[in-house]
Formats: C-alpha cells, sequence, structure tokens
C-alpha cells in the first residue's frame, strides 16, 4: 500500500546548546549524547520503525538527531556513548574492510565540516561499543573536543565507523550541528526558530511492518555476500517524516538543506518556479546571495537558500526532484522519490523585517601562489565478471595502505580529480576547507581508463593528451568554499584544498597529530567499500 504524501507536519528536531552561559557570557559546554536502539515514527500511516538514533536518553532520540547549536569562538565537549545492541539489524558485510566486535554494534561519531583534532575528528578505525567495552586501534577518549573557532556555517555529525558508515547512518546515526556568530546579526537574514529551519533529506525503504528495508544480498553475492554500490529508497523524508507538509507565511525564510542520503542526488525545485537564494553551501557563507530556480545537491552537500513565499500564486507548492539515480545516468524519477515536500502557504501577505544583503561574507580566496603541492587522485570502480562493482579505490589504494598524502600544515594543494567511473562521485575533505577551480572532459576515456587500470600512471598513460581544452564553468552557486565538491564522471576536476583555517591564523590544536585525518567519497556504500584514504598533516 502506497503512503500518503504531505499528511505529516515537518517537524523540528531538539535543539542542544553546545555553550552555557556564566555572568552572562557565552562559555564552553559538555554534552552527552547517546546512540540508542530506539523507534521512531516516518509516516502517519507506518508501524513505527526499529532505529539507532542519537539523543540526551533513549525516550529523547530521534532520526535525525538533535540539532547542536555552537557559537563561533565557544568549544563544545561532547561526551558520545555507544548503548547499541550487539547485533546490528541491518545488512553489513563482513568481507569488506569492517569494524568488527562480538561485543556490539561499533560506532563513532565524525563532525562533517568541523575543524578539530584528530583525536576528535572521528577516525573510522576509533570506533567502540556499547560501555566501551571493545575499541578501535585509533580509539583514545569518549570526550571529543570541538573547538568551533572556524566561521559561521553548517556542519553535520554523523556515524564514520570502518565498514559500517552506510549502515549506521542508514539506521538514523546522523544529526545536525551549526555554528552561528553574531557577526551574522546585521546580515539581518530571516532569523529565529520559525522562519529559519533544517531540511534533513533522506530516502529509506520500509517493509509495512514498518521495518527499514534494505536488500540482503550483494551484487556479487560470491565476492561480498552483502555489499550493494548504492542504496535508494522509495521514500522521501524531510526532518524525520516521509513527505511532510509545512505551514508557511506569506514571507521569507531561510531553509539549510542536507542531503543526508547514502547514494541518492536531489535536484531541487518548486512545482511553480519559486526561487532559491543561495547564501551559503557545506561550511561558510557565500560572498554574495546567488538566485536558482533549480539546484543539484550531491550526498552531505548543503544549501542554505532563501524562499519567499510573499509572491506566490497560489497557496500551496511542491518541493521537486528529478536527479536520476545513480547519478547522471540511472533511473529517471517517479511519482514517489520525484517529490520531496509541501508548503501550505497562508493567505495574506505578512509583514517582513528580514532581507538578502547585496553582499555576505568575504573569506580569503585562493591564492596560486601558495599552491604547496600539486597532486592526481584517481577514481576507479572494479568489476567483477558479471560487470558488477565489487569495490571503488582512489589512487588504486585501500585504506588501509600507508598514508600517501602528506601536506604541510598552512598550505593549499591542487588536487587533480580524474574519475574513471560512470558515476557522480563527491569528495569530501576532513579539515581542510575546498574551492572548485574548474572541470575538463577526457577525450577518450576508455582508453585512458585502460592503460590507468593496469598500470595507475597519469605520465605514462598520457595525461595531458587526454585533457581536453573545453573546460567547464563552476555554477555560482558552487564557487565557495566547500566540504564537499561533486566529482563528475569522465573529467579531470581541478579543486584547491586548503589546508589552514579559513579565517584565523593558527589551529587551536595540533593538526599533526594522530590518527590524521581522512578524505573520501560521500556515497556512503562507496566510503565503505573502500573509496577513503587517510592523510597527515605534516609541520
Ligand atoms: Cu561526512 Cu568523513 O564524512
Ligand atoms: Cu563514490
Amino acid at each position: 500500500k502506497k503512503l500518503e504524501m504531505f499528511v505529516d507536519e515537518l517537524p523540528d528536531m531538539p535543539k542542544l546548546q553546545g555553550y552555557c552561559f556564566k555572568d552572562g557570557e557565552p562559555f564552553a559546554g559538555n554534552l552527552s549524547i547517546g546512540m540508542y536502539d530506539t523507534t521512531w515514527k516516518f509516516h502517519r500511516d507506518l508501524p513505527a520503525t526499529r532505529v539507532f538514533a542519537y539523543g540526551l536518553t533513549r525516550e529523547t532520540a530521534t532520526v535525525p538527531g538533535p540539532t547542536i547549536q555552537a557559537i563561533k569562538g565557544i568549544p563544545t565537549y561532547i561526551t558520545w556513548t555507544n548503548h547499541l545492541p550487539s547485533r546490528h539489524f541491518l545488512p553489513w558485510d563482513p568481507t569488506i574492510t569492517t569494524a568488527k566486535s562480538i561485543s556490539g554494534v561499533p560506532a563513532v561519531v565524525h563532525l562533517h565540516g568541523g575543524v578539530q583534532p584528530p583525536s576528535s575528528d572521528g577516525n573510522s578505525m576509533a570506533w567502540f561499543t556499547a560501555g566501551f567495552s571493545d575499541t578501535g586501534p585509533q580509539f583514545s577518549s569518549p570526550v571529543y573536543f570541538y573547538p568551533n573557532f572556524q566561521p559561521p556555517g553548517n556542519l553535520w555529525y554523523h556515524d564514520h565507523a570502518m565498514g559500517l558508515t552506510r549502515v549506521n547512518i542508514l539506521a538514523g546515526l546522523f544529526g545536525m550541528y551549526r555554528i552561528t556568530s553574531p557577526q551574522e546579526t546585521s546580515l539581518r537574514l530571516p532569523s529565529g526558530p520559525l522562519f529559519d529551519r533544517h531540511l534533513v533529506l533522506f530516502d529509506r525503504d520500509f517493509r509495512t511492518d514498518g521495518s527499514l528495508y534494505m536488500n540482503n544480498t550483494g551484487c556479487n553475492p560470491s565476492i561480498h555476500p552483502q555489499w550493494q554500490p548504492e542504496y535508494f529508497g522509495t521514500v522521501i523524508i524531510v526532518n524525520g517524516k516521509a513527505w511532510p507538509y509545512l505551514r508557511v507565511r506569506r514571507r521569507r525564510y531561510r531553509f539549510r538543506i542536507l542531503n543526508a542520503s547514502n547514494a541518492r542526488f536531489f535536484s531541487l525545485s518548486f512545482t511553480d518556479g519559486t526561487k532559491f537564494i543561495h547564501v551559503a553551501s557545506d561550511s561558510v557563507y557565500l560572498p554574495k546571495p546567488v538566485q536558482t530556480r533549480k539546484f543539484l545537491l550531491a550526498p552531505s552537500e548543503i544549501g542554505d537558500v532563501i524562499v519567499d513565499f510573499s509572491e506566490s500564486a497560489s497557496d500551496s507548492v511542491i518541493l521537486l526532484n528529478d536527479a536520476p539515480y545513480p547519478y547522471p545516468s540511472g533511473d529517471p524519477t517517479d511519482e514517489m522519490n520525484g517529490k520531496v515536500m509541501k508548503f501550505l502557504i497562508a493567505r495574506s501577505k505578512e509583514k517582513d523585517m528580514s532581507h538578502v544583503p547585496s553582499t555576505l561574507m568575504k573569506y580569503p580566496r585562493p591564492q596560486s601562489s601558495q599552491v604547496a603541492a600539486k597532486r592526481h587522485i584517481i577514481m576507479y570502480e572494479y568489476e567483477s565478471k558479471t560487470g558488477d562493482p565489487t569495490h571503488l579505490y582512489l589512487n588504486a589504494k585501500s585504506f588501509t595502505d600507508p598514508v600517501t598524502e602528506m601536506p604541510r600544515e598552512g598550505t593549499d594543494e591542487i588536487w587533480e580529480v580524474i574519475n574513471l567511473t560512470d558515476d557522480n562521485h563527491p569528495l569530501h575533505v576532513h579539515l581542510g576547507v575546498v574551492t572548485v577551480l574548474g572541470a575538463q572532459t577526457l577525450a577518450d576515456v576508455d582508453k585512458f581508463k585502460e592503460c590507468m587500470m593496469k598500470k595507475n600512471d597519469v605520465k605514462a598513460c598520457n595525461l595531458t593528451e587526454h585533457v581536453t581544452r573545453k573546460k567547464h564553468g563552476v555554477v555560482p552557486h558552487e564557487r565557495g568554499w566547500k566540504n564537499v565538491v561533486k566529482i563528475w564522471p569522465g573529467n579531470l576536476t581541478r579543486i584547491l584544498v586548503r589546508f589552514s583555517p579559513l579565517d584565523e591564523k593558527k589551529f587551536p590544536f595540533d593538526p599533526t597529530a594522530e590518527p590524521g585525518y581522512v578524505y573520501h567519497c560521500h556515497i556512503l556504500d562507496h566510503e565503505d567499500n573502500e573509496m577513503m584514504r587517510p592523510f597527515k598533516i605534516v609541520p
């Protein structure tokens, strides 16, 4: 039976303050957040679903988890505790490099977009089980230190356990984290809990009993009995409700839209062509607002947009999605996954004190004179004889191969990322900020790929001859600093990665410490098998 759309109201997740007040001044905050085995109602007509969820207590745990609010310059300390059972309720795969424990489900938290010391970065091997009875080789402390010294912006936290990230996030282990700063007030953007909202988008499949459905059989069962290259669900969920509705007033709203799906891209537009005014993306503000009528969000990308309902001709509008899955050459969307949520617009116009300024916040632009190194990052997909994917690698190396990327602290690097697969892979770099400089198509991808699969050497395969002069521009709303960037198939995408703080002189911690950081594809099913590599910052 099909679930009826637009019957549940869009919820707001509980908010937690990552700071406290002492004599009227904000002061470092301490939180203790648990991971619980509990249930969540995704739809009015769907029985409660078993989930793993973050919360202060089991009773208050939600999917997505609570939104953590931090203030720039005020550190937040979080003690993450694991209360998960001894076995996972979703199919994982023991044949991929995976955190394994007989004492419980391994988990570890990464603050995505956060600039934090390596020991608080949620390294995949720093996992722990219930009661810390078992810990991974990189585990050091249950208390995580988030300095929040970076610019104000949109972050999220989610599970990052080795080989289990896709199932732990699918089970519900993710939530939003925002850093605010008093300098934002003068922008006068729509603000406050009513007019400044998070929309966390993800897709899931359910059985009729309400349980989460994930295919139990891998695409290459003789190699990986459970692993699938991409998870896609037919039900589109926003803030934990399937196809919700939101009553809005006739005025401006700010929506911070996160794509928290494993693998689904969202290409978003409104039925009546209402515009999005982008003010920020993942990490930080754009220098100037940018208008679009449609925009694409890869997994883990964030669109921070202003939407003005005051001129709407009708009293309701639907947010649509038309991104094929897998992206870009997969199936087109349908009646189900082509719709996201509905906005019911009040009749009478409202006095609106918010506005959209002509300039937002300026951060240093990339400077090629500061570039300390240039690297090639090659994206490979390996296939079985039947042509099904078996695993994905960066630079033909597994996660456990020795570190090959050692950027110097405080420098910029140019990474030429060459995508030899058919999919668009969202690349995420921990600690750093990234800006896309441009992309160029490869002339004969198949020939170049054939050579690279054998030699894994761009010189021996004559890269320069394969790169065409055809340059692809970067869409204006993606020209700022980001932490996830789309890497298009058959292209060389040139990105600049900055390993220094964006608006401060130094890191308030030692970024060269163990266990270092990682970079990876944010399609979670790829990241787990094993499109992820470590990197170390050197002094
Ligand atoms: Cu959002 Cu390494 O992850
Ligand atoms: Cu990928």
